[in-house]
């Protein structure tokens, strides 16, 4: 048969209305499918990160010190985020993300005391402007871990303290924030003081795996006592100070600054189960890690030992929190070790274990213990425990695992959410959350073995090439749709795990 013109277009016409159609139904089902868990308007969607572990080119702080010392792997030139935070600002906006949290490297911006390096603010402010041009809120951390080195030799009298033992470092940190919020006053409205203060203090002074490498486990109260109390100070006086410098409201929600710090927070359990001492070196451990630091920063008050007597206090640290961030990744049992004072117990991490020459198990830890990171039913009590305690509005500063293929994390993310969406159902006020990390990273003294990557990067290839790693879609969508979708609950959502 012979179409004849008119017949020609009339069935091209059809096809292609077939095709629009087609076409558009995937797109709407893709873009806007109804999300059966859904979130406030304006919640923050992000990904977390930290100068020391992204930047590279860091040689004047205590981490650099011990690299030298041959302490940690050699960092390099990390993802070489100093000079690519646009490309990376670039993919998480991809992912339809509306939060990036970072650290500004103190150690750069005053490599000397008192003395500013303009260029290195010039820095930070750029990437702070290139965030928010890219329409996402900047999360500004200004303590991750680094010392400055000349923070280390403060003069510290007769004691020749240094770092976290030396009170001046808690003056010095305070005029650094002050500063600094100063500067991008106009750019930024939610500042970190420092991140996970407490496992600093038990990395660098309980068992010595982060610097200045102390051993004070069989009295962590007498080793940790001098630098918890000067962090404590650190925070408020830097509280204060950026309040005072910060009083312009960047985002326009009506307030010129938010300050809180990100506080690593675990979910525990007894182990034996059935153990009186190893329940109290539950709730002894979970007091010390958990709930100390915070309890001072709220009360002013601070217990040490769990006994429900004030061992310090100081009305300068009450209520210097207008948030609470919360760090969150292990599930981690607590077994009875009743030398060590005064929690007379100790979590089974596998990074503490480590410790321990492989295959023995010095403390009882259940054998397969390691640290189980995929425990959304976890998260959802550190969540409500925080809110019972402190009714600060949450806001989930750090989540992620370590997954190569990609296989893993977006069930990870999906029933993290489910439980966070629970949570807020219950009536916690969080107002966002951040994955750790975009991409891989430094992980301290493990090197770049440890891909929490939303992106992948080969550290082999000195291009640092960045690939987006399978399932990181998964949270561009929820991001996207401000939700989570009924199907990706019917893949993922399944609570597996405790
Ligand atoms: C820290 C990060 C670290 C992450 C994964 C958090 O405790 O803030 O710096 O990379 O955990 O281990």
């Amino acid at each position: 048969m012979r179409l004849n013109m008119k017949h020609f277009h009339k069935i091209l016409s059809m096809q292609l209305f077939i095709i629009i159609l087609f076409a558009a139904s995937a797109f709407s089902q893709d873009k806007l499918s109804v999300a059966a868990l859904s979130f406030p308007k304006g919640f923050l969607w992000g990904v977390s990160n930290s100068a020391q572990q992204v930047e590279g080119g860091l040689t004047n702080n205590s981490w650099a010190q011990w690299e030298k010392n041959g302490r940690v792997p050699p960092v390099g030139k990390a993802t070489d985020f100093y000079n690519r935070y646009e490309e990376d600002i670039a993919l998480a906006k991809s992912l339809h993300l509306n939060a990036f949290r970072f650290s500004i490297e103190w150690s750069r911006v005053e490599p000397q005391p008192g003395k500013f390096d303009k260029k290195e603010i010039e820095h930070y402010r750029k990437l702070i402007q290139a965030v928010r041009k890219s329409g996402m809120e900047p999360v500004v951390t200004f303590l991750h871990y680094t010392l400055p080195s000349w923070v280390l030799s403060l003069d510290a009298g007769e004691t020749g303290a240094d770092g976290w033992n030396n009170e001046k470092t808690a003056d010095a940190f305070a005029a650094y924030c002050g500063r600094m919020a100063k500067e991008y006053a106009g750019l930024a409205d939610i500042y970190l003081t420092m991140n996970e203060p407490v496992v600093d203090l038990f990395a660098g002074y309980v068992v010595g795996i982060f610097p200045p490498g102390q051993m004070g486990i069989v009295d962590m109260q007498s080793a940790t006592h001098t630098p918890l109390v000067n962090m404590l100070t650190a925070h408020a006086k830097a509280y204060h100070a950026i309040h005072k410098a910060d009083t312009t409201d960047a985002d326009k929600d009506g307030v010129s600054a938010k300050v809180s710090i990100a506080h690593s927070i675990m979910a525990l359990y007894p182990y034996p189960p059935d153990s009186k001492k190893s329940e109290d070196a539950t709730r002894r451990f979970s007091h010390f890690w958990n709930w100390m630091f915070v309890d001072a920063l709220t009360q002013g008050k601070l217990d040490e030992n769990a006994d429900e007597k004030t061992d310090a206090e100081n009305a300068a640290w009450k209520s210097t929190l207008d948030f609470l961030g919360i760090n969150f990744y292990n599930y981690e049992a607590v077994v009875s070790v009743r030398i060590l004072r005064p929690v007379r117990g100790m979590p089974c991490v596998q990074n503490f274990l480590n410790l321990f020459p492989k295959g023995t198990n010095p403390f009882g830890c259940p054998p397969e213990s390691k640290s189980v990171s995929d425990a959304p039913e976890g998260f959802y009590k550190v969540l409500t425990s925080s809110w019972e305690r402190y009714k600060l509005p949450v806001f989930v500063t750090e989540n992620g695992l370590v997954d190569e293929e990609g296989t893993l994390r977006p069930g990870y993310i999906v029933r993290n959410l489910v439980s966070l969406h629970r949570a807020m159902a219950a009536g916690v006020n969080i107002f966002g959350y951040l994955y750790w990390s975009l991409t891989d990273n430094y992980e301290w003294g493990l090197g770049y073995k440890m891909p929490f990557g939303l992106v992948k990067i080969d550290f082999n290839d000195t291009k640092l090439p960045r690939t987006m790693r399978n399932g990181s879609d998964v949270y561009g969508k929820i991001a996207e749709n401000n939700g989570i979708s009924s199907d990706l609950l019917a893949q993922y959502g399944d609570n597996k795990n405790p």
